[in-house]
């Protein structure tokens, strides 16, 4: 039996030994770092996962030829390790105890009242509040001063995401007011909008990056992100609700301590009730429960809390859960179905999505008869990790399941009841051809990793009716050519009737509808007006920017970022065509160099464009399309200023420019701004009380820059 690898010295390892071994390790502490920060459930403990990054680190050092781009080496981290700092909390943020029937809530008021020793007709005051869906911070304010965020951890001790924190917006960097006591420790939830969620999820869809599960993880995971500007770039929002630590206590109830809140500039929720009876406390959980689907973010119960802040503290905890508070929690939204089938859809980009479709059944008030099944290895009982989901168990088409609308928004299936399999059923066989065109469907391997993409694609990209169909959807949509009036059912009618099988199609239609005998109008769901109507969409759209008009081509992994990188980059469509052109000549072609050269644009993403171009048939897509229409110029990223091609970062409150401004003009001088500040960092443009970023351009010795010697860099003087 060969000797174990990761047991030799590094010392004693051959160079083929050592590659193998690099290998595995770069692939190990990559899947680690994906637990870690994408879902949050580390495997391994911060000591065994610094182990194998040292002694990836040691291999690096002895045989400097197996460094790439992708070695974890040369990830960005917030420390050396890749982790967070620990914070431990000064006071321990704790939970609650749960509370499911109205009885339960009795008995929670009864207990508080025996404990307080409170007459027989005393009811205690209480706070009731939705319970956000989200996860829990600590924000430590000294002297007014945001110090330090920490998340929740085990309770005691979390981690510090303080430079993720400064990037949202809800939470303020200074303490509003007069009398702020010195050391305040502010908590409450950070979460995400249910239609942010949705959105995000659809760009990472696009780039072809992480898609969340729910609105919680998705805010877990963009709050958990080693790079600060990637925090920044996603919507999360706080709302705050309790407190830590506190030099002073500027109220003596909890109601006067979220009205303090509020005051001091933080976000407070609305919904938050004073209620005098249970009766008042139960009228307002049901009030909640039915209004729950509309709030736009997701709650999983109500929180009553005892509002005499006095009373709280006699009160005092039992185990790890307060005595002067519950969690009121909703039913589960869960169900139980049958799979009737499985159903394969194809996308844009060739990508086989299963689909599985339920007999109907009623899961918190909606009716659901689809669920995502992601992709084959899901289906087998593989999570994207390699890892067993559903305790390995696969699905499979006569299946009784269990259903649970995700954070009430994408329908799941969580679990299998083995027990009603039917002794037909048989191990779902995934197709290995397109069900739209019948072409191959391959996995591919990802040529980082070597691992195979866990999606099958359609090989066929020309002639698969169904990508076709899904690149005009794309190509009309929202962020493309937005086009009003041409919805994905409209595009699916005239697909189906081959009235517009490609983009140019759109902007013929009016001249074909003319000559045509069976008149637009005359169609079902079409009257005169709506045709006018259409017309004159399609009409304000013959003029487009250039980014949208590159988003709009759909090619695979340019999104809308990517879009507006080449937009600016090539300035105009006659330049951005031909240089794609000239690009496909090759890996050492000029064009190609300088496109992989712009700045966020690397090698997949070029390839992807490259490849795009090479096909004769998607250059006549072009080209029938801008004989069409007119594409306006992007203003090009100049090369010429001062500052381009450099790393920008802006801190502190600035007086002579917005942060939105100062970021606008400094991408326009074609420079990069990022979040935070790092080696890489050229200038740090330091407005007033600028901190810890400050501190670190120090540290490293970047040049930094006031205002004013900022504007005299760029010539704004
Ligand atoms: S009060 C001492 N209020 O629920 C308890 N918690 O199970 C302080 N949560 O970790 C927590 N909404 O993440 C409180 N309005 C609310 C809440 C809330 C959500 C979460 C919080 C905490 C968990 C407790």
């Amino acid at each position: 039996m060969p000797a174990d690898r990761s047991k030799i010295a590094i010392e004693k390892l051959s160079e083929a030994q050592a590659k193998s071994e690099y290998r595995r390790l770069t692939t190990e502490l990559a899947a680690h770092d994906e637990r870690y920060y994408q879902k949050d459930a580390p495997t391994v403990s911060d000591a065994e996962y610094d182990a194998l990054r040292r002694r990836s680190e040691a291999i690096e050092k002895k045989f400097p030829k197996l460094v790439t781009k992708d070695s974890p080496s040369q990830k960005v981290g917030v420390q050396t390790s890749g982790r967070f700092a620990k914070v431990l909390h000064a006071v321990p943020m704790l939970s609650l105890g749960n509370a499911f029937s109205d009885e339960d809530v009795t008995d929670f008021v009864e207990r508080v009242r025996r404990f307080l020793k409170l007459g027989d007709g005393d009811i205690p005051a209480i706070v009731a509040e939705p319970k956000i869906d989200g996860l829990s911070l600590s924000l430590r304010y000294e002297d007014g001063d945001l110090v330090t965020a920490a998340t929740r951890g085990d309770g005691f001790e979390g981690e510090d995401v303080t430079a993720n924190v400064r990037t949202i917006a809800d939470i303020p960097h200074k303490l509003k007011g007069r009398a702020i006591p010195a050391v305040c420790e502010m908590r409450g939830e950070v979460y995400m909008l249910k239609s942010d969620f949705l959105a995000l999820n659809k760009k990472q869809a696009e780039a072809e990056d992480t898609i969340f599960a729910n609105p919680r993880n998705s805010a877990a995971g963009s709050l958990r992100q080693k790079d600060p500007s990637i925090t920044a770039s996603r919507p999360l929002k706080f709302f705050a609700y309790a407190w830590g630590e506190m030099s002073e206590m500027p109220a003596d109830t909890q109601f006067g301590m979220i009205q303090w809140m509020a005051k001091a500039g933080f976000v407070t929720n609305r919904l938050t009730t004073l209620c005098d009876s249970v009766d008042a406390v139960l009228t307002f959980y049901r009030k909640i429960e039915e209004t729950r689907g509309a709030l736009g973010y997701d709650i999983d119960g109500v929180v009553y809390k005892v509002n005499r802040l006095d009373w709280q503290q006699r009160l005092g905890f039992v185990s790890r859960s307060p005595r002067w508070a519950i969690a009121h929690k909703f039913a589960a939204e869960q169900a139980t179905t049958v799979l009737n089938d499985i159903e394969i859809q194809v996308g844009r980009t060739g990508a086989l999505t299963p689909v599985a479709k339920l007999a109907p059944v009623t899961v918190g008030g909606v009716v659901v008869q689809n669920a995502t099944l992601h992709n084959e290895d899901y289906i087998k009982g593989i999570g994207s990790d390699g890892q067993p989901i559903r305790d390995g168990v696969d699905i499979r088409i006569g299946d009784t399941v269990v259903i649970q609308r995700a954070g009430d928004v994408i329908p799941q299936i969580v679990s299998v009841v083995l027990d009603k399999r039917p002794k037909s059923a048989t191990p779902y066989k995934f197709p290995q051809i397109c069900p739209a065109c019948g072409s191959h469907a391959v996995r591919e391997a990802d040529p980082k990793t070597g691992r195979e993409d866990s999606v099958r694609r359609c090989t066929n990209s020309l002639a698969c009716p169904a990508q076709a169909m899904e690149r005009l959807k794309h190509f009309v949509s929202r962020l493309a050519f937005d086009i009003d009036g041409l919805g994905d059912r409209q595009v699916e009618e005239f697909f189906a009737d081959g009235l517009v099988m490609a983009p140019a199609d759109i902007f013929t239609l009016q001249k074909r509808d003319a000559r045509s005998l069976k008149k637009l109008s005359s169609r079902e769901g079409f009257g005169a007006t709506s045709v006018r109507n259409l017309f004159a969409a399609i009409d304000a759209r013959r003029r487009i920017a250039l980014h949208r008009f590159i988003f709009g081509l759909g090619i695979r992994h340019v999104g809308e970022g990517n879009a507006k990188l080449l937009a600016r980059h090539y300035g105009t469509v006659e330049d951005f065509r031909a240089a794609m052109i000239a690009a496909g000549k090759g890996p050492e072609s000029e064009a190609y160099r300088d496109l992989n050269a712009i700045e966020g644009i690397g090698t997949v993403v070029a390839n992807a464009i490259v490849e795009f171009f090479a096909e004769p048939h998607s250059v006549k897509a072009v080209d029938d399309l801008l004989a069409e229409i007119e594409v306006l110029p992007a203003e090009k990223a100049r090369t010429d200023s001062a500052v381009a091609g450099k790393t920008v970062v802006f801190t502190g409150s600035l007086t002579k420019f917005t942060r939105d401004e100062a970021k606008a003009l400094a991408e326009k001088l074609g420079a990069k701004v990022a979040g935070s500040v790092s080696k890489k960092t050229d200038y740090v443009v330091a407005g007033e009380d600028a901190g810890s970023k400050l501190a670190k351009a120090k540290e490293l010795g970047v040049a930094v820059l006031t205002e004013d010697e900022w504007l005299a860099l760029v010539g704004d003087r």
